[in-house]
């Protein structure tokens, strides 16, 4: 089995760079596909609270009989959550659904700006790493200057900042942001939902390769430092993701591939996303 590469945090916390993502995997689907996803080697697994399928996964994780310790686990904070109390209740819930003493990376789902002070909801992500039940703390779909923000104000550095990225949104300058201050870049969408797959500059490249489009996309992320965990509900497409440590992209293919930007975003953009759910 290929060993994935890890990413050490601000904290010093490893992260496998190569995960499996459960977005809008149903409940129902949610153990079968993370225990196929644990048997083929991931040892990351992306969740939240959001996606309704947190018993799900700490189910699947026990099932696949890995011990606990090898398998990094990541929630994030519903966009309900936003005061202090229903913020401590709500992770306490995680814990208790995963069936986990801790979790590995617990993150702000969306900054909220319109709704809610992100920087209050960071200092309770603040409280919650002090208590020790979580090894890292971070953001998702945090913009520069959000987590500009974040910086006066509070002690913590958020350990990764995941957003979505992808050839069509290749964040250059939110990465570079990101790394000038020891924060990793998370790119979710990473395949841009199966677009990458319509592309003819990434069809071209995976043909020289010998490789797929999506496995291109993913070994470009993985080579440019990014963490990704694609989601799929076809073990094919699962053992296809996973196939991506026996090549290499040259420059040209790297440099050809980030040309490919466009700006395009697949989800909201988080400076006008409001979503609170009821
Ligand atoms: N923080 C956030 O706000 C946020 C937002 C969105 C997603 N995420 C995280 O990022 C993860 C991945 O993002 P995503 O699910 O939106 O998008 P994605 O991983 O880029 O794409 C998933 C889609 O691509 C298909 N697919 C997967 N592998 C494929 C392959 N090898 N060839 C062709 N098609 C393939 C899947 O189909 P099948 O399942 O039918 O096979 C599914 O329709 C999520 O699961 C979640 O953990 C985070």
């Amino acid at each position: 089995m290929a060993a994935v590469p890890t990413i050490s945090l601000n904290n010093g916390v490893e992260i496998p760079q190569l995960g499996f993502g459960v977005f809008q995997i149903p409940p129902g689907e949610t153990v079968k596909a993370t225990v196929s996803a644990l048997e083929i080697g991931y040892r990351h697994i992306d969740t939240a609270q959001m996606y309704g399928n947190e018993r799900e996964v700490g189910l699947a994780v026990r099932e696949s009989g890995i011990p606990r310790d090898e398998v990094f686990v990541t929630s994030k904070l519903n966009n309900n959550r936003l005061e202090r109390d229903d913020i401590l209740r709500s992770f306490d819930a995680s814990l208790s659904d995963l069936g986990f003493d801790q979790l590995d990376l617990f993150l702000i789902h969306w900054p909220l700006p319109a709704v809610a002070d992100y920087v209050a909801r960071w200092k309770v992500m603040e409280e919650i790493y002090a208590s020790d039940r979580v090894r890292a703390i971070g953001v998702s779909n945090f913009q520069p200057h959000h987590l500009s923000n974040l910086f006066g104000a509070s002690e913590v550095r958020p350990a990764v900042n995941q957003v979505e990225a992808h050839p069509f949104l290749s964040q250059d300058e939110l990465r570079a942001f990101d790394a000038d201050h020891e924060i990793v870049t998370e790119a979710w969408a990473p395949i841009a939902r199966g677009k990458v797959n319509e592309d003819p500059v990434i069809t071209e490249i995976a043909r020289q390769v010998g490789k797929t489009p999506a496995q291109v996309t993913l070994r470009w992320h993985i080579q440019r430092g990014d963490v990704v965990f694609p989601k799929s509900v076809t073990r094919s497409r699962v053992e296809e993701n996973f196939d991506i440590f026996d090549f290499e992209l040259d420059q040209s293919a790297m440099t050809a591939i980030s040309a490919l930007n466009r700006d395009e975003r697949t989800g909201p953009n988080p400076d006008e996303f409001n979503y609170v759910p009821g």
